[in-house]
This record gives C-alpha cells, sequence and structure tokens, in this order.
C-alpha cells in the first residue's frame, strides 16, 4: 500500500488513473495506424485552463509511440518499442526540432529543412509535432509552421500534429491569414468530464493506494469537483491526505473550502492578473449577482450593477469571453467558464476592503 498520495494536483502533471477523452484517443489511434491522408494525424484540441489539455498531448504522444507495440492499451512504457510507427517530437519554440534523433549542426536550419532530416533518419516510423500554448505563439512562427506541414503533408510523408492551447487565444490565432492550412484540423473542445469520469479517478486512485472512498464521500467529492479535472486532483489530494484509511464525506467536507481556496490562488489568481479595474468591475457584478445552484446572470443585470447601459459594456463582456474568463452560453446571459471564480473574485473583493 503506498503511503504516498496519488492524486496530482499539477498541471502538466499525467493523472494516476486516466478518465475521459475516448473519442479523441480513439480517432487518433486509428489515424496514426492509418495511411498519412487520415485527417485525425491534425488534431487541435482547445479549452480553459487546467481542463486537461496539456496531460491529453502526453497521452496522444503515447498512444503514437506504442502504435507499432503488440500490447493493445495506452499503458505508460518505461522503455519504448524498438519499433514505432511515430515518433514522439515536441517542436518547442516552434522553430527547432527537439529530438535526440537529430544532433547535426547545420547552420540555419528552418523547420521544414530539419523536419525532413529527421524523417530522412527514420525507417518505418513517423514524426507526431506537439505544440502545447498555441495561444501564445508567435503567429509568424505558426505560420511557418502550418506551410511546412502542409507540404509533409503533400508529400505522403508519415506526419502527425497535434496542437493544444486556450480557446479563445487559438481562435484569435487561426483567424490571421498564413494559418488557412490549420484552420482544416479536426478541432476538439475539451469540455468538463463527466460526473462518472470524474468519480471513476476519484475511487479508482484513492481505492489502489488503500484509502478508498465509500459512496457517500465518492459522491460529495465528484459534487465539489465540478468536472474540472485539476479540481478532481485536488480534491482526491486533500482528501486523501485528510484522513488516514477510509476517506469519509467528513474527510471531504473538511478540505472544501481549502480546495476553492487553492483553485483560486492556483488558477483564477493567475489568470486575473492584469485585468483592467473595468472588467473586474463587471466580473465582481457577476458574482454579486450569482445566485447559489445558478450558473447564468442577466448581462443586462451586470451592465446596470456596473453603472453602464447593456450596449455600453459589451466591449467590456467581449472582452472577458477573449480572455476565456466568461462565456455567453444564451443570448443575454453570461456564466463564468470555471467553477468558483464567483468565490474568488467575492473573497478578493473582502480582501481588499479589509486592507
Ligand atoms: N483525463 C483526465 N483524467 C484525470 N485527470 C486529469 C485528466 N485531464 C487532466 N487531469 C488533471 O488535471 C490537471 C490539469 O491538467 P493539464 O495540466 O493538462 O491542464 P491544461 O488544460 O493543460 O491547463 P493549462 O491551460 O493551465 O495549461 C492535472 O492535475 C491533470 O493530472
Ligand atoms: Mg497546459
Amino acid at each position: 500500500m503506498s503511503r504516498r498520495d496519488p492524486f496530482r494536483p499539477t498541471f502538466g502533471a499525467s493523472p494516476y488513473f486516466w478518465a475521459g477523452r475516448t473519442l479523441i484517443l480513439d480517432r487518433f489511434t486509428d489515424a496514426v495506424e492509418d495511411n498519412p491522408g487520415n485527417p485525425n494525424r491534425s488534431l487541435i484540441t482547445d479549452g480553459a485552463r487546467g481542463i486537461g489539455k496539456t496531460v491529453l498531448l502526453t497521452e496522444l504522444e503515447n498512444i503514437a509511440t506504442l502504435v507499432d507495440s503488440t500490447i493493445p492499451t495506452r499503458i505508460r512504457e518505461l522503455s519504448p518499442p524498438a519499433t514505432r510507427t511515430i515518433t514522439a517530437v515536441t517542436v518547442g519554440g516552434l522553430g527547432r526540432v527537439d529530438t535526440e534523433l537529430l544532433d547535426v549542426p547545420s547552420p540555419t536550419p528552418t523547420l521544414n529543412s530539419r523536419l525532413r532530416e529527421l524523417l530522412g533518419l527514420l525507417r518505418g516510423t513517423g514524426v507526431l509535432i506537439t505544440v502545447d500554448e498555441v495561444q501564445d505563439a508567435d503567429p509568424e512562427a505558426l505560420s511557418q509552421l502550418a506551410t511546412t506541414y502542409q507540404d509533409l503533408i503533400r508529400d505522403d510523408r508519415q506526419v502527425a500534429l497535434v496542437m493544444a492551447g486556450l480557446t479563445h487565444g487559438i481562435n484569435r490565432l487561426l483567424d490571421l491569414p498564413g494559418t488557412t492550412f490549420l484552420r482544416r484540423a479536426r478541432r476538439f473542445e475539451l469540455g468538463p468530464l463527466t460526473d462518472a469520469d470524474a468519480l471513476a479517478t476519484l475511487t479508482t486512485t484513492a481505492a489502489d493506494s488503500g484509502r478508498p472512498f465509500d459512496d457517500s464521500s465518492a459522491r460529495s467529492a465528484v459534487q465539489l469537483a465540478r468536472g474540472y479535472p485539476y479540481l478532481v486532483q485536488l480534491v482526491g489530494y486533500l482528501a486523501w491526505d485528510h484522513t488516514e484509511d477510509a476517506i469519509t464525506q467528513d474527510d471531504v467536507a473538511a478540505i472544501a473550502e481549502e480546495a476553492i481556496e487553492t483553485m483560486g490562488a492556483q488558477v483564477h489568481a493567475p489568470s486575473l492578473k492584469g485585468v483592467p479595474s473595468a472588467q473586474l468591475a463587471y466580473l465582481r457584478a457577476m458574482a454579486d449577482l450569482t445566485e447559489p445552484g445558478r450558473n447564468t446572470v442577466s448581462s443586462t443585470e451586470v451592465a446596470e450593477a456596473v453603472g453602464k447601459k447593456p450596449n455600453q459594456a459589451t466591449d467590456t463582456r467581449g472582452k472577458l469571453m477573449d480572455r476565456g474568463l466568461i462565456e455567453a452560453p444564451a443570448w443575454g446571459r453570461v456564466s463564468f467558464t470555471l467553477p468558483y471564480i464567483a468565490e474568488h473574485v467575492r473573497s478578493q473583493g473582502r480582501r481588499t476592503r479589509i486592507s
């Protein structure tokens, strides 16, 4: 029995027990086994902070490296199989092919020439290019990647491309000229985990390490985590840490506040950094107007609360949507993208008044 907490509330850290996202994993598995032309070899996954984009990239890399193995499961291998169909290669900073296979010091290698060089060194295998945090990519570099990739595809080379990033940032980049080709990539927007998937992660991870949830504590933990993958790990982590044997409902209740505060500090605080005061005021008004158990508020009421006519607040609302902080799920309604922003914004307001 493990004495170390098996949950991993850390960005970029793959979970002990993987849950959900099966559609994209299955499509990609088929695609790497198929011919270069398979459209699911070019994927864009997007979604909010902490929704699981980076660990999904890792999972897809694992699929690519395991495709030639006789084991039909996606078990993470310690030593890679001898033959691979596709070698996972991350192109860091977009201009560089980062791999041990390449230590050829050529003067000013272009992405195209280096990838071709790399492909030339491989036999019976190919290259998977993964790009994380695409929303921050230099548009020029992205368009270079698009051109190169299109070129390799046209030549029927064994390449695949998976990109991940925040939804609105990606939309903005894909609107630029030069990235037309990337616009044709299959797009998967990552949403929250289903309750069943969140439950599976929580219960399996805890049980495997000797501190199982019971029925009611598992249900409370699922509710608290709201399907948000980072929170699922965090709630599991804190609950596991709070006991020495089975996890009870009292354990989950006892860590709820800390989970919400940590979410605020780790996720909301960084994404609210540098947000201008008019936008913060809008968020505060939304938080104040959000009734318990309801997700959306009327944008007219929010505008009123910040002392503006609805059309005057449209710009602020649009900017907050661009930042991925709020959404407009229905006409005239707005909601927070991530769970517990309202709580965070309210607690910030309190803190300001005290100081
Ligand atoms: N499918 C999943 N099953 C279980 N846990 C998951 C899953 N996806 C993500 N997680 C957990 O959620 C947390 C956040 O994942 P990840 O770092 O991939 O998010 P992200 O979308 O890349 O965030 P950011 O936008 O900040 O880069 C990690 O702790 C990870 O282990
Ligand atoms: Mg990430």
